[in-house]
């Protein structure tokens, strides 16, 4: 495994997420598939067996669920799982990313980013994932009923208190994390360090506008869903395999018709390369760093053994320049 720094903070230069987590066959009342631990616990260790030292998380994951926001009984289950996965491994030999922003309860307060929800929130993290402190702590996405000043004076207290070391944005415009970041600039705040966005071969929006700000604030680029969950792997050109994400969640499967032609361009690249899919797209996104002037680590998911060997053996393979180019202008 390779290593980089995110300010200080040296992490694996690939980082486990748990949004989606080894799935059992069986089912709550309500419908939910179950997390299978016992894989989920094989992968962690593969994990840290390879080198991983670095997990992302979020108080609103369940582990099989996709939205974030419609299942808040469901809310915390990931960060439980995560925590008794890494129970046996030295607290400080491992870096832990989770986030705050959702409805994690139906009341007033249950949701958003005012310093009621994230005060009550950090604690209830901490609880799940029985940790003393977050590395961490990342803002979901955007709350517009809340002043920015009064969410970053929360987050600068508690990296100040010691229940956080570091802090990170996700999924906000290139706008309001400027104005977040000048606002901290300006109070003298402890500044975000990392942005958490989707990014991929199939994905590269961010590189309008958000990239940009990265490059200012020297910030690192935690790019989710990397192999566009699974469909950059090429496992749903010929259907939709049974156990697979998309044979759960439905609105997946839209999304492997609409990716199908990038797919099956990304397939024939890395077999001509004799890698796969898998490893040619991560391999891909890593030598974007040096186009981009930006540290990028992807958050991958994964559901067995072999996907995690595949997906780190990614960060050993240099994509021959011509290869790598042919898919600048996708
Ligand atoms: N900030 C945000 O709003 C946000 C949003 C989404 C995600 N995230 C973060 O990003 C993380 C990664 O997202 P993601 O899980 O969608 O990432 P991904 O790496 O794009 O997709 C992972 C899924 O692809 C399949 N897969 C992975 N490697 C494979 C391989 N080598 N061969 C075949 N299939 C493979 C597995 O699904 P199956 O085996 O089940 O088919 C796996 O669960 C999340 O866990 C979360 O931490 C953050």
């Amino acid at each position: 495994m390779k290593y980089t720094q995110l300010h200080g903070l040296t992490v694996s230069q690939i980082c486990l997420g748990s949004w989606h987590l080894p799935a059992s066959s069986e089912k709550y009342g309500d419908g939910i598939l179950k997390v299978d631990r016992k894989e989920t616990s094989r992968v962690v260790k593969k994990a840290v067996d390879l080198g991983i030292n670095f997990f992302d998380t979020a108080n609103t994951y369940h582990g099989t669920i996709s939205e974030t926001h419609l299942h808040p009984e469901h809310s915390g289950n990931a960060e439980k799982i995560l925590g008794s996965c890494l129970e046996g491994y030295d607290r400080e030999s491992i870096v832990v990313a989770t986030k705050v922003r959702a409805e994690v309860a139906r009341f007033p307060n249950g949701g958003g980013l005012s310093r009621k929800h994230i005060s009550w929130q950090i604690g209830e993290s901490l609880r799940r994932l029985r940790m003393k402190y977050v590395d961490l702590y990342q803002i979901h996405w955007e709350d517009q009923n809340t002043p920015p000043e009064e969410t970053l004076d929360i987050l600068n207290d508690l990296v100040h208190r010691g229940s956080v070391h570091y802090t990170g944005v996700s999924n906000h415009s290139a706008e309001n994390m400027e104005k977040m970041l000048r606002i901290s600039e300006e109070r003298g705040y402890e500044k975000f360090i990392t942005m958490q966005e989707p990014y991929s071969i199939a994905e590269r929006d961010i590189e309008k506008d958000k990239v940009q700000v990265a490059r200012k604030y020297g910030m690192g680029l935690l790019a989710y869903v990397p192999l566009a969950q699974g469909i950059l792997t090429g496992k749903y050109l010929k259907g939709i395999p049974q156990g697979s994400r998309a044979s759960y969640i439905k609105p997946l499967r839209e999304e492997t018709e609409r990716l199908k032609s990038i797919a099956s361009r990304v397939r024939e690249a890395a077999e001509t390369l004799q890698i796969t899919p898998a490893q040619f797209s991560l391999a891909w996104l890593l030598r974007m760093q040096r186009e981009l002037g930006i540290t990028i680590v992807p958050i991958i998911g994964a559901t067995s053994v072999r996907h995690i060997e595949e997906n780190c053996s990614a960060t050993e393979i240099n994509l021959p320049d011509d290869v790598f180019r042919s898919f600048m202008e996708t």
